[in-house]
C-alpha cells in the first residue's frame, strides 16, 4: 500500500481517507485505521467523526 495518507472531500458529501492512520476521538478512545475510512464534514453523522450517510437525509452541500 502507498504510505502516503490520501485524503479526499467528497462533493457534497465525507472526507474519504485512505491509508494507514490513528484518529483519536473526544473521549481520548484511539482507533487504527487501514484502507478507505470516511470522515463526517456535516456535523449530522450520529458516528462521528465516522460519516453514518446523515449528510444525504440532511441535504448536506459543500
Ligand atoms: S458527511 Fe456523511 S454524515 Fe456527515
Amino acid at each position: 500500500m502507498d504510505s502516503l495518507l490520501k485524503v479526499k472531500a467528497i462533493p457534497n458529501g465525507p472526507l474519504q481517507v485512505t491509508g494507514v492512520f490513528e484518529i483519536m476521538k473526544p473521549d481520548g478512545e484511539v482507533d487504527s485505521r487501514e484502507g478507505t475510512t470516511y470522515l463526517c464534514r456535516c456535523g449530522y453523522s450520529n458516528k462521528k467523526p465516522y460519516c453514518d450517510g446523515g449528510h444525504r437525509k440532511n441535504g448536506f452541500e459543500g
